[in-house]
Formats: structure tokens, sequence, C-alpha cells
């Protein structure tokens, strides 16, 4: 096999060079089987820190540790082959200094072998984007709403409406693009505000919530299937509806153990018949 013919996974730089070319398309995956699923229709997989609440129970992401992150960011590169897969940084993992950041980062790219990291944050986090993207770790940004910050913000609303938060957008999303980022999320952010940031910066925007004007569109997998109920912001669309189907699943098993016709003689090892 000549070493042209050998297929590589899209790295963050094919990401970045996709703006103006066409939308970029991501999901979230924390899992090796959802992984093998998406693998053939995203650039790129998120083992966002969402998986916290998605998958843990809890109540925001805030509670999410780097053996969480590590553990499932493994799971997905098992179950992948051609997409670019990213892991998040959790929230305390990279805040403290850009050194932390390095560490943090540098481990995730060591123990899971994912191509890049995502963090949160606007200007205040601009050096540690550069001093990661300097030494070799491709960073994806994410600016306008910050769930890791539900602390301080106090919710999960839309952002932009105003000059103020309008302004902040704006320049966050500068901050992060000048510092060397490969591509940067927008979450929950009118429209006018995420089309002017789009239009305007080198790296390409990943929208959630965040109007189709974005150079690409990511959301969480378990909320396009319908697996997720807790809440669903406008952004979502139920691209299939999993939940009833696999409630009747469920149902349709315990009923079945309880009649005793599961399992049935196709599903039993019996003892082969000797024969003379
Ligand atoms: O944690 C996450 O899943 C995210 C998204 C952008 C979907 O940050």
């Amino acid at each position: 096999m000549s070493v042209q013919s050998v297929k590589r996974r899209l790295a963050p730089s094919d990401i970045a060079a996709f703006k103006g070319v066409r939308p970029i398309v991501s999901l979230t995956a924390y899992t090796t089987p959802i992984a093998k699923l998406l693998d053939p229709h995203v650039d790129f997989m998120l083992v966002g820190d969402s998986l916290g609440m998605v998958l843990y129970g809890l109540d925001s992401t805030v509670g999410v540790t780097m053996d969480m992150m590590i553990a499932h960011g493994q799971a997905v590169m098992r179950g992948s082959r051609d997409a670019c897969v990213v892991v998040d940084l959790p929230f305390g993992s990279y805040q403290e200094s850009k050194e932390q950041a390095f560490r943090s980062a540098a481990r995730i790219l060591k123990e899971t072998g994912c191509s890049a990291v995502k963090l949160e944050g606007g200007a205040e986090m601009a050096e540690t984007v550069d001093f990661l993207t300097q030494r070799g770790i491709p960073v994806l940004g994410h600016v306008g709403l910050m769930p890791q910050l539900v602390n301080t913000t106090g919710g999960y609303r839309s952002l932009g409406r105003n000059d103020k938060e309008a302004n902040k957008i704006r320049r966050d999303a500068k901050a992060i693009d000048d510092a060397g980022a490969f591509a940067i999320v927008i979450e929950g952010t009118v429209e006018p505000v995420a089309r002017e940031i789009s239009t305007g910066l080198r790296a390409p925007t990943i929208g959630i919530g965040a109007s189709p004007a974005c150079d690409g569109q990511i959301l969480v997998t378990d909320d396009i299937i319908g697996t997720f109920n807790d809440f669903k912001p406008r952004f979502v669309k139920h691209f299939a509806n999993l939940a009833p189907l696999m409630s009747e699943a469920f149902a349709n098993y315990a009923a079945e153990v309880k009649a005793r016709t599961f399992p049935s003689a196709e599903h039993t090892f019996q003892v082969k018949n000797k024969t003379a």
C-alpha cells in the first residue's frame, strides 16, 4: 500500500479550510457505538462536557472531571476513524493559568489520541489559546453562552440582544480568533451578531443556537434523537424521536420475561444430541 493511499482522519486544519467552501457538520459523541454511527456523517465529533448532564444526570457541566472526559474521549476514538475528534476541557482544568491549561490539554491529547481540545472563554482566555496553539495543541474556542459559567451568569438564555452583550461577544470572538483557534463555537447568540462575527473572522464559526449564518453547526446528539428530554431549547430539532421506541422495547421485554415467552427456543442453548 502506498503512503498516499492511507486515508487519515480529518485534522483541525481541514476543518478550518472548509470556511467559505461548505458548511461544517458536527455533533457530540460520548460513546463508542454512537461514534461509529456518526463517523461517516460529521466533519468533527465533540466529546462535550454536556455529557455530565446528558449521561450522568448532573445539573450543570461544572461537576465534570478530567477522568470523565478522558474515558469518554478514548471510547469515541475507538469508535471513529475518519472524523476529527475534539474533547472538551472540563471546568477547573484550564482557567487558573495557561500552564495548567497546557498540562490538562496535553494529558487529554496523549491519553485519548484526539486531535484538539475545546475551551470556553473570550478575551480573558486569549493568552491561553495562543499558548496552547503555539505549543502544538489545536484549540476550538467557545463564546456567547458559556455553560461552564452558569454560576456567575445565572442561566442559559440567549445573548446579544443589547449593545453591551453584543459587543462582548464580538470582542470575545475576535480575541480567540486572533489567538489562533482553528474554529470557534458560538452558542445561544442572536442572528445579526453571529452573522457579523462569522463574516469578519478568519476561523470558521460553529453555531449552536446561533443561526444559519455560522460556517457550521453543532448540536447535542441526544437532543436531535430525542433521548435527552429534560428540556428542549428553541434551537433543537428532533430529527428522530427514539425515546418512545426505546420505552416500547423495554416494556415488551419486561412483559415477555414475566410471561415466560422470552427466552424462547431460538435464544436457548441446548446440548447437541450425540450421533453414533
Ligand atoms: O458540551 C457540549 O456538548 C458543547 C456543545 C457546543 C454542544 O459544548
